[in-house]
């Protein structure tokens, strides 16, 4: 589809989460104008889920170089260490600078210090929190009030689409699909010099996650179409403790904080056994991929589909003041972790990996930004350490703002310069659109193929399968003409199948166990051939 309507700003970010909004805000507070869209409402993203907090160097005692340290363990040899220093040394004052932006952290009702708690991988209590375990949400309520404060020009209910690019290759805009009333309907364009994807993860590739139904992948399927490299897609974290609705759970899943163990719970199986212990010297407080490793070992050895988190010894007014949000949540689903252990599994949680940028969040395609789950800055590597992710956004966003908005200025596209449309899915030429059914069908095939446990023969298995889906919908196209209703869930269901693609072709190219990517074909890690990166780019015939 062509663009049936345009505007222009001299910015564009798409995704309304921490990364995003913190790029538009310090952009406007430089005189750029900027344009925020996002797919749902501005407060959608899964910013807004995030419960334990955001790790920084601010205890007594805790210094960057420590944070670096643990940062470095858990990405299992994977990190690049420039990014890593760049994020825990430009840490505490990017959390000071929120806190003046107006997020409100849980303090000390007599100092007024910064509560701090403890988490997977941390040596260190360093994550700051508010409203006990909604740290998330303070943070977008305090920084969609401060975008609107600021009148910055926001699109809700737009589904991006594909980038736009002018005549040299370089970023000039974007194209999206806008529902909803009183807003322009359809396919348009918001055409800027500099476009800044805060599109957040892809959670929803597999059945059951904690991420919204908005996460889709939708940024690094643009990416991977518009020719931006992409890195570290095998790197899915699993987080160890959600809460176990049963096995036909699906969709988003209530998480249940790590902090819950940072502040004393216990993992145990059914004869109430702490089975963490041994396995590693901080037990549950292992980096997470050791222990969703332990609990999903544990589930096969005791034939059980999970385990439980026992915190019953917090007693009610901890459990009340300290974790509301997931007391609410067990509670609504009939559990009472003030009266007994909370049974738990590990679900998909967050991509390490994506669009790959430099340390000023720059892609490999001119003009076009990343950052935030969307992007691999290199700080994750194999593992994301707890709560760096909130953190990550805040940082590189900072950064991507000075870049954009120093020296020359920002720039409008020239009013001649060529815009191309490079093809939404669909078009002549691309991926035919999918079904939106196909989304249930690409979850079950992730979750069986790509999911905690990977071998070869599992992920050719739903390699194969991918490529059924793709095919069914190709000779449909050959038949009937024509491809599924262009429309958001069918782009969604586009966008996931290409994003699941590329990342069971990289999971099984990594021919060993790191991280996150657990092969039990190989499970040793294989520093000499695999201490490395996956970059992909997509050919322009798709391949
Ligand atoms: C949690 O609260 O356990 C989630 C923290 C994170 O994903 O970093």
């Amino acid at each position: 589809p062509a663009p049936g309507w345009a505007t222009e700003a001299d910015v564009v970010v798409v995704g309304s989460g921490v990364a995003g909004l913190t790029v538009a805000l310090r952009c406007a507070a430089a005189g750029a104008k900027v344009t925020v869209v996002t797919k749902a409402r501005l407060d959608d993203g899964s910013t807004r889920w995030a419960q334990g907090g955001i790790a920084a160097a601010l205890g007594e005692g805790d210094t960057p170089e420590q944070h670096l340290d643990d940062t470095l363990v858990a990405g299992a040899g994977l990190c690049d260490e420039r990014a890593v220093r760049t994020l825990v040394t430009e840490g505490p004052d990017a959390v000071r600078r929120l806190i003046a932006t107006g997020a409100r952290f849980d303090a000390d009702d007599g100092t007024g210090e910064i509560l701090l708690t403890r988490e997977g991988g941390h040596h260190r209590r360093r994550i700051a929190h508010a409203g006990g375990d909604a740290t998330g949400a303070e943070i977008s309520r305090a920084l969609v009030e401060a975008v609107r404060t600021a009148g910055i020009d926001t699109v809700e209910n737009a589904l991006v689409l594909d980038l736009l690019k002018d005549g040299s290759g370089r970023a000039a805009g974007v194209t999206l699909h806008v529902m909803g009333e009183g807003q322009r309907d359809g396919v348009g364009a918001v055409r800027a010099g500099a476009v800044v994807l805060a599109t957040g993860g892809m959670g929803q590739i597999f059945s059951a996650t904690t991420n919204p139904a908005v996460s889709t992948g939708d940024g690094v399927a643009l990416a991977l179409r518009a020719g931006a490299e992409v890195s570290d897609l095998e790197f899915v974290q699993f987080h160890p403790t959600v809460l176990w609705l049963g096995p036909e759970a699906e969709g988003q899943q209530p998480l249940v904080s790590e902090a819950v163990r940072g502040e004393g719970g216990h993992l145990v199986d059914a004869d109430g056994v702490r089975f963490m212990q041994g396995r590693h010297e901080l037990a549950e407080l292992a980096p997470r991929d050791i222990v969703a490793k332990g609990i999903t070992r544990r589930m096969q050895e005791r034939g059980a589909e999970h385990m439980y988190l026992d915190a019953r010894h917090f007693g009610a007014r901890m459990w009340e003041r300290r974790f509301p949000t997931i007391l609410a949540a067990c509670r609504a689903h009939g559990i009472d972790p003030v009266t007994e252990p909370i049974p738990v599994a590990p679900a998909a949680h967050y991509a390490s990996g994506g669009v790959r940028t430099d340390l000023r969040g720059r892609t490999t395609v001119p003009g076009l930004y990343a950052c935030g789950e969307v992007a691999c800055t290199g700080v994750h590597g194999a593992n994301r350490l707890a709560s760096n992710s909130l953190l990550e956004g805040l940082v590189f966003a900072e950064r991507i703002a000075e870049d954009i908005t120093a020296a020359e200025g920002p720039a409008r596209p020239a009013a001649t310069a060529e815009q191309p449309y490079t093809g939404a899915p669909g078009a002549p030429g691309e991926a035919p659109l999918l079904a939106s059914e196909a989304r249930y069908e690409i979850q079950h095939i992730m979750t069986h193929g790509a999911g905690v446990l990977r071998s070869a023969e599992s992920l050719a298995r739903a390699a194969d399968r991918l490529e059924g889906v793709h095919d069914a919908a190709a000779a449909q196209l050959r038949r009937d003409g024509k491809t599924a209703e262009p429309g958001v869930e069918t782009w969604e269901a586009t966008n996931l199948h290409l994003v699941a693609r590329v990342l069971v072709a990289a999971a099984l190219r990594r021919e060993e166990t790191r991280g996150c990517h657990w092969r039990e074909d190989r499970p040793a890690r294989d520093d000499a051939a695999w201490r490395r990166h996956l970059l992909v780019t997509l050919r322009p015939d798709g391949a």
